[in-house]
């Protein structure tokens, strides 16, 4: 007995207990979407019955239409990707968490569609640059470029956008619909913080070239693309540099949460492998060369022009591209 005393194991951790209880974490995802599960049929019914039917103002109908038709589009690819994750995952309780989000995001899509109609409105197409992001988000072959495309990049810039319009409480039934996706929505950011960890911790040299590649190509399609979108932004009283650090806040947080998900025996910074943060480095300088702080108006020249040529590059990349 003495030979064994004292008992190491009372203070080291336990690795096969840490991997066991970071799964654990991720299945309750699962559990946790299902206590929360709400029936959009119901929960649309009620608010139109309590608001009556939707009406857009007319000044802002189109604005609020371009908006909302990304949204539609942005769940109904959400769904499939979703699901693909279901599909590829390999840890059970990572598949569970992403099969719950395929089922969030069916409703996400059905109720936006059903809204939409009650509406009465034409949804307007999707601009090329959006499309362009979601097909290849849909088609990459890589399951970190998927999760980190769909999780990390697309759900961010979505919760800002619920965000964003909600606030402007442009119509009522929308006003209140919007938190119940917001909700649903940071949940699934929690699938990419605790599962890409462990992917991105074992990345090869290549695969983190490759990686960092796909962000920085998607990150530019979001930012040109978000071009054509500032002035329906601005027609609902939507600050773009507000939402803009609204997106970059959330993504950082998610760095630092995922910092700590680093395994047993691996370095915090092995988690966040060619993980790009846009509130660090060059980030806050191309967020203030979109947004100048003190507003376009008082920009120097060269910055206005620079950014009135990459706005019309913008609308023809949208326009050849849709
Ligand atoms: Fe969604
Ligand atoms: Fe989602």
């Amino acid at each position: 007995m003495t030979k064994s005393w004292p008992p190491y194991e009372l203070v080291e951790d336990n690795l096969a207990d840490r991997a066991r209880h970071k799964l654990d974490k991720l299945e309750r995802l699962y559990h946790i979407g299902q206590n929360n599960i709400w029936d959009g049929r119901q929960v649309l019914n009620d608010l139109i019955a309590k608001h009556g039917p939707p009406r857009l103002p007319p000044a802002q109908k189109q604005s609020a239409l371009k908006i909302l038709s990304v949204l539609l589009w942005g769940e109904l690819a959400a769904w499939a990707i979703s699901a693909d994750l279901a599909e590829r995952i390999d840890d059970v309780e990572a598949k569970m968490a992403a099969t719950s989000q395929a089922h969030d995001e069916a409703r996400h899509f059905y109720v936006l569609r059903d809204y939409l109609r009650a509406l009465g409105e034409p949804v307007p197409r999707l601009g090329g640059l959006g499309r362009r992001l979601l097909i290849s988000i849909l088609e990459t072959p890589s399951l970190v470029e998927k999760l980190i495309g769909m999780q990390l990049l697309t759900e961010s810039n979505a919760l800002a956008i619920f965000r964003g319009l909600a606030d402007s409480r442009i119509e009522p039934v929308l006003a209140e619909l919007l938190p119940y996706y917001e909700k649903d929505e940071a949940r699934h950011v929690g699938l990419g913080v605790m599962y890409l960890p462990r992917l991105l911790s074992q990345l090869s040299t290549t695969g983190v070239a490759s990686v960092v590649a796909f962000q920085l190509r998607s990150i530019g399609i979001l930012m040109t693309a978000g071009l054509t979108m500032h002035q329906h932004f601005r027609n609902l009283g939507i600050d773009p540099r507000k939402m803009a650090q609204h997106t970059v806040r959330l993504q950082d947080e998610v760095t630092h949460d995922m910092l700590g998900e680093a395994g047993a025996g691996e370095k915090p910074r092995d988690a966040v492998r060619g993980l790009l943060n846009p509130a660090k480095g060059f980030g806050p300088r191309i967020l203030d060369f979109l947004h100048p702080p003190t507003g376009l108006a008082n920009a120097p020249a060269w910055h206005r022009g620079v950014l009135a040529a990459w706005t019309r590059g913008a609308f023809w990349a949208d326009r050849a591209l849709a």
